[in-house]
């Protein structure tokens, strides 16, 4: 009798620790779940591409060949800054042509614009004669140095 009370305490005793052992492993595979129920940002919007495909643009070269402007472009009594070749282009008379460098001589500035028959630089206030370059308002002292041009027909070109 003794023998099957003590087989007995050890079968519920092994139950109860395996039964445990279940009851936490249970637990334990339970609770390791709570990372899954993060939930993702899915909604990242489509954002459209930029348009890369404009058009090239393919406009005809002004200087091609080295002509500078046509001869109706610059004012009688007037002239014309060409900024990227850094001329100034009078017309002092009706089919007379000069040019200058647009370079200011006075700090080096480039000359902004041509009003009332002179040159003038922006930055502070130099004229310039569009006959021939020279100060006619300072601080600038030294006159525009000029520049060799060529008219042919109606085409003014660099030389
Ligand atoms: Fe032209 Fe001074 S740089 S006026």
């Amino acid at each position: 009798m003794a023998d099957d009370l003590q087989s007995r305490r050890a079968v519920f005793a092994s139950v109860g620790a395996g039964g445990l052992a279940l009851a936490i492993s249970a637990c334990s595979g339970g609770g390791t779940d709570t990372t899954a129920n993060t939930t993702p940002d899915a909604g990242t919007p489509e954002s459209s591409a930029p348009q890369s495909g404009a058009p090239e643009s393919s406009a005809p070269a002004a200087d091609g060949g080295g002509a500078l402007a046509k001869t109706a472009d610059i004012p009688v009594g007037g002239g014309t800054v060409f900024k990227d070749q850094k001329i100034v282009v009078t017309q002092p008379t009706e089919g007379e042509f000069k040019a200058f460098s647009a370079l200011c001589t006075h700090k080096g500035c480039p000359v902004g614009s041509v009003e009332e028959g002179a040159i003038v630089c922006p930055c502070h206030g130099s004229k310039f004669a569009i006959a021939d370059g020279s100060v006619t308002g300072g601080p600038a002292d030294k006159p525009l140095a000029a520049q060799e041009i060529k008219v042919d027909g109606d085409q003014i070109m660099l030389a």
